[in-house]
Order: structure tokens, then C-alpha cells, then sequence
């Protein structure tokens, strides 16, 4: 039968959460575990064997009506993830990504995915399934692929690649999407992500950082501390020096304590992985979710990971981004 499958990674902050709201620079990259999608004609609608329902699935059904205008015959939609759901894993844009790629050829049956006009249409499903507020962060890195730098401006030492712009309720936000190459001794070293089996609520967490602002006007500084954290860890990225990047993720995990963002779960894998890595941090909005530890020794990581109560993946830095595996 004919059918399209693709595949989309999720993505990991290396640097940067919290601070990017502010304008500052955040560091995504892709992971090697991500959402795969699977499409076939067929004489009804279908989601994983059931009755689509579109208000269910707002992701995939902006895709299919708004920003594809697709008008063909039904389609059997069968997903698969291999991402922790609600961690900060990014598996709503890799969904998104996964969908709209294997649409796309369904479509044209064009080879080459086009992934900048992937990312724009994903985010715009984020932006639909989530209020109007979105940032083009994980929907970027998953389509991208590698190390993806977002910002409110260029960032020196990367290369641009597009511009993203939204009209949220709080009005426009315009962010610069960029890339760095990542040197083979990055490429070939380890991540361990160590999810707390708590979900990781952003909008939550984004609102209780600017209540602490308006609160503490001097933990500003803290946002600025970021900022110079991700620098000297975009330095260290990009100089493929391990050492100096496991230093600067030890010291954003800090900053992002005194921003109260990080739990007790969180700190606890942390603490349990630092013995066996270069350096260990929570990653994403934090209040649950995921931490990430620059690995030496992948394997213990991932153990001393459970051993403190958590539940680890292990990935390659930098994974592929979107692509068609099936057709
Ligand atoms: O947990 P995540 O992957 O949703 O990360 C959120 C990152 C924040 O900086 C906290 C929010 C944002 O929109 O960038």
C-alpha cells in the first residue's frame, strides 16, 4: 500500500532557558530520539487505528486544513515516539515536523524536505495547539537538525538561517534562527537526559519567573549571568572543548536555581550525575521535566540517573533533523 513515513528528533537546551524570553540567546539541540508518523490513503480518517478527531489533535489538524489546504482522500495517521511526553523533550514540534514532512511528500512526492519552510509551518502549529504563545525554539531545532542558536538578535560566531516572527496576545515577537557546526568531538560525545517523571509546565514556569522579577527587580542579573554563561558555552561548543562546556553547563544549572525554576528531583540527578560527566544541568522550563549531563562515562550516568529515581536516555549531541526514512 502507499504510504510516507518520517521521522523528527526532539531537542535538548544545552543553554539558555528562561533567558531567551528576555531577548538572550538560547542553545537547542537535536536529539537522536524523536516522533516518527506514518500516512496511507484510506477510505476514513484515522489517528493510531481510532476515528480522527480533530479537536484532539490540533497539531496535525492545523497542518492538514490551514497550512496545507489539503483536500485529497482520507488518510490513516499512525504516530510512534520514543520521547518522554510533557519532559521539555519538544514531542509536540516533533510530531509537528514528523506529520507535515510525510504530508508534504504525500503531496508531491518531492525528495528534499524543505525544512525552513517546515519549521515556520510547525511553529505555527505551536502557536495554534498552544494560545498564540510559542517559541520557534524546538519546532527549529527539530526540523534543523544539529545545534540551532535562537535569539531576538544575530548572535556572532553562528550562521543565520531565517527569521521567525508571532503575533502573540502580548503582542509581536520576533526571534533570529541560527546554526553552529558542531567539531566530531562534540558530534561523537554523549548526552544523558534524566527526566523526573514530572511533567514540565512551561507557561507555569515562564509566569513564575516574571513574577520573581517583579518581585526581586535584582534577580534580573541572573538573566544576564545566562546570557554570558551561553556565550562561553557557545565558545566552548563550537571550539569542541568538553571540559569548558561541562563547566559552563554546571554553572547555568546555578543561575537557573537562584531563579527558582529547578526542583529538588532535578538537583537530585544532577548531583547523582556529575561523578561520571564534564557537567550536569536541569534543562527547559524546569519545575520538573528533564536534566542533561555532558557525559564521560554514558553508561554509569544513565545508572547513577535511576539509582537517584530518575529515567534516563542516552543521545548522540546534534542528531539529523527531519526526513523522509519510508516511502
Ligand atoms: O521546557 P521547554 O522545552 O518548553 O523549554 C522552555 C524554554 C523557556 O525558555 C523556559 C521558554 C521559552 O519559550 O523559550
Amino acid at each position: 500500500m502507499y504510504m510516507t513515513e518520517a521521522f523528527a528528533p526532539g531537542k535538548c537546551i544545552l543553554f539558555g532557558e528562561h533567558a531567551v524570553v528576555f531577548g538572550h540567546p538560547a542553545v537547542a539541540v537535536a536529539i537522536d530520539q524523536g516522533v516518527t508518523v506514518n500516512v496511507s490513503k484510506s477510505s476514513n480518517w484515522t489517528r493510531d487505528g481510532l476515528p480522527f478527531a480533530p479537536e484532539k489533535h490540533p497539531h496535525i489538524s492545523h497542518l492538514i486544513n490551514e497550512l496545507y489546504n489539503y483536500e485529497g482522500p482520507p488518510l490513516d495517521i499512525t504516530t510512534s515516539s520514543n520521547l518522554f511526553s510533557t519532559a521539555g523533550l519538544g514531542s509536540s514540534a516533533a510530531l509537528s515536523n514528523a506529520f507535515g514532512a510525510a504530508l508534504s511528500y504525500h503531496i508531491n512526492s518531492i525528495d528534499e524536505v524543505d525544512r525552513i519552510k517546515l519549521a515556520k509551518l510547525a511553529h505555527s502549529a505551536e502557536a495554534y495547539a498552544q494560545k498564540g504563545r510559542a517559541s520557534p525554539t524546538d519546532t527549529a531545532t527539530s526540523s534543523l537538525g544539529g545545534c540551532v542558536v535562537v535569539s531576538g538578535q544575530h548572535v556572532p560566531g553562528t550562521k543565520h538561517i531565517f527569521d521567525a516572527e508571532l503575533l502573540t496576545p502580548e503582542g509581536l515577537r520576533e526571534w533570529s534562527i541560527n546554526i553552529v557546526e558542531l567539531p566530531l568531538s562534540i558530534r561523537e560525545s554523549w548526552l544523558v537526559l534524566g527526566f523526573t517523571g514530572e511533567g514540565s509546565p512551561t507557561s507555569t514556569m515562564v509566569a513564575k519567573v516574571a513574577k520573581l522579577l517583579k518581585e526581586r527587580p535584582e534577580k534580573i542579573e541572573e538573566m544576564n549571568a545566562i546570557s554570558n554563561i551561553t556565550k562561553a558555552g557557545l565558545t566552548a561548543l563550537s571550539a569542541g572543548n568538553l571540559e569548558a562546556l561541562g563547566i559552563a553547563m554546571n554553572a547555568c544549572h546555578e543561575r537557573l536555581i537562584s531563579l527558582e525554576v529547578s526542583t529538588q528531583e532535578l538537583d537530585d540527578l544532577v548531583l547523582a550525575s556529575r561523578p561520571y560527566s564534564y557537567g550536569a544541568k536541569m534543562t527547559g522550563a524546569g519545575g520538573g521535566g528533564c536534566m542533561v549531563a555532558l557525559a564521560k562515562d554514558p553508561k554509569r550516568v544513565a545508572q547513577a540517573i535511576e539509582v537517584a529515581g530518575g529515567k534516563p536516555l542516552i543521545s548522540r549531541l546534534g542528531s539529523n533533523g527531519v526526513r523522509i526514512i519510508n516511502k
